[in-house]
């Protein structure tokens, strides 16, 4: 299964101040991909792109060689497509397994065990269940991504796309986020794209791009 952009065109009002132009991209299950790329260059704009929550100016996003059209849209978006926001948009008063719940009940997806599906994805970021039931606000930044990610995973959905989701973590702690990223990858067979603007989680992903001037270049 492929997540394909074909000429994907994107600018915010003037065409002539596109932010990119006919890209072409594949994105296979079982690998991490990283895009890289300066502030303001359009890694966020190209993410909501591929998680279905912008439409290109111009060009087809497709999964698995179907094209994402407003008819199919919903359904990517809660079937097949998982967010980690930027800033991770928990809700904080809400503790780490209700934010997950909350995913959970928004998606209508029924689970035999909810309550034990929702306790193993938090498990499998880390969260042991001492922590998972005070509020988010509680927790260290590390823990609030996990928590992020784990309400990402829940759903089991082929592509998991991330928005610098290491972006205030320190060194320890990234690498564990990124190695989490990677098992998602190889050992679940998932398409995971992250945005970052760190050397070091690019070069841990299996394909790296850089948007520069206005174009996708890719690194390896
Ligand atoms: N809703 C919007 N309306 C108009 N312009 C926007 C909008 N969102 C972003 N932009 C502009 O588009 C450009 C790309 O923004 P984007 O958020 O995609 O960049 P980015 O690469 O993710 O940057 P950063 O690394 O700082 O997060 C920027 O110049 C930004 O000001
Ligand atoms: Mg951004």
């Amino acid at each position: 299964m492929t997540l394909k952009v074909e000429n994907i065109t994107y600018y915010y009002s003037n065409p002539e101040d596109y932010l990119f132009k006919d890209v072409n991209e594949s994105f296979e299950k079982g690998k991490v991909y990283s895009i890289l790329g300066q502030s303001g260059s359009g890694k966020t704009t190209f993410l909501s792109i591929l998680a279905g929550l912008d439409k290109p100016k111009a060009g087809t996003l497709s999964f698995d060689g179907q094209a994402i059209k407003s008819s199919n849209l919903t359904s990517y978006r809660k079937k097949t497509v998982s967010t980690v926001f930027q800033a991770y948009n928990l809700l904080t008063y809400m503790s780490a397994y209700d934010n997950v719940k909350t995913a959970v009940k928004i998606s209508a997806v029924k689970f035999d065990d909810e309550k034990a599906t929702i306790v193993e994805a938090l498990a499998k970021v880390g969260l042991s269940e001492d922590l998972i039931y005070k509020p988010v606000s509680k927790l260290s930044g590390g823990q609030q991504q996990r928590v992020a990610i784990a309400r990402a995973l829940v759903l089991n959905h082929d592509i998991i796309i991330a928005d610098e989701p290491t972006g205030n973590l320190d060194e320890e702690t990234t690498n564990q986020i990124v190695d989490l990223f990677k098992k998602i990858a190889h050992e679940d067979n998932k398409i995971v794209i992250i945005v970052t603007h760190e050397s070091e989680v690019a070069a841990a992903s299996d394909i790296v791009f850089t948007l520069k001037h206005r174009k996708f270049e890719r690194e390896n």
